[in-house]
């Protein structure tokens, strides 16, 4: 049984926003071999990433953080994305753009971008407008933070709220055709989903011989520190490094892994 995850992102547990989600929850649900599970992202707990990379330096790409998103992937939240086949985001328009509470959850996604489990999974979006819209702009933002999970984006929806009738239907619609390919993927990632690149570890400060000209001189203690760890990545493991001391010259960002 493919299990797609639904997740509202409005406080308004019976809005505008739930409306259309459960639309294209029904939609979803109407597949053959197809379950569908509504979650209220303000029943779990949750907050933003702190930063702390220990998803990236952890093996399994876990979040250490102790709560929904995290417990080093024991989270109820992030048990439940993991565990799904297909995503659909139904999220209000906040400032323009997508809601505060969509963007975390989507922070919390991080460890994914390291494991590479989300890689090729269905993903479509609502997006709901009441007032001044920009919901299609709303849902563009989504659509970009889908690509940064290699999340395979199946369907959008921009929705004002002048409309809301006809966009019902559109959204039974956007959970039904799309989700007939869920059941059809080994775990919702499609076959044709490249293997993920892993990216294991962010890096250290430039090499101690060339340091920027204008890097003012680092507290003692953090570049020999971080110098040490990157003495011990394994081989294939590909460093250009930056540096994340305040003040710093940024050389580089980017980890590879053969
Ligand atoms: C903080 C906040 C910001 C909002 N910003 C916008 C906006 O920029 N454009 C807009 O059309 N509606 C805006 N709205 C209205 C929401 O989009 C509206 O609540 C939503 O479309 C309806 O879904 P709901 O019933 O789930 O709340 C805002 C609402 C809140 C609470």
């Amino acid at each position: 049984m493919a299990y797609v995850l639904a997740v509202l992102a409005s406080g308004r547990r019976r809005g505008f926003t739930a409306g259309l989600l459960a639309e294209a929850a029904e939609g979803a649900a109407s597949v053959p071999g197809v379950e569908v599970e509504v979650v209220q992202l303000t029943r779990y707990r949750f907050d933003a990433c702190t930063s702390c990379f220990h998803c990236i330096r952890d093996d399994a790409h876990r979040c250490s953080l102790r709560d929904d998103m995290g417990r080093r992937g024991e989270g109820a939240l992030f048990q439940k994305v993991l565990r799904a086949n297909g995503l659909i985001l139904g999220d209000p328009v906040h400032g323009w753009g997508p809601s505060a509470r969509a963007h975390v959850f989507f922070e919390r996604l991080y460890p994914f971008t390291w494991s590479g489990e989300l890689a090729g999974m269905p993903f479509a979006s609502i997006s709901c407008a009441s007032n001044q819209g920009m919901h299609r702009l709303a849902n563009q933002e989504i659509c970009k933070w889908a690509f940064t999970k290699a999340l395979r984006r199946v369907g959008g929806l921009p929705v004002h709220v002048a409309y809301y009738e006809e966009a019902r239907a559109q959204a039974r619609q956007l959970g039904e055709p799309k989700c007939a390919t869920y059941p059809q993927q080994e775990r919702g990632r499609g076959p044709e989903a490249p293997p993920p690149r892993r990216r294991r570890r962010y890096a250290g400060p430039p090499p101690a011989s060339s340091p920027p000209a204008s890097t003012p001189s680092a507290p003692p203690g953090v570049v020999n520190r971080r110098h040490q760890e990157s003495s011990t990545w394994p081989s294939g493991v590909h460093v250009i490094a930056a540096s994340y001391r305040p003040g710093a010259t940024r050389r580089g960002t980017t980890v590879t892994m053969n």
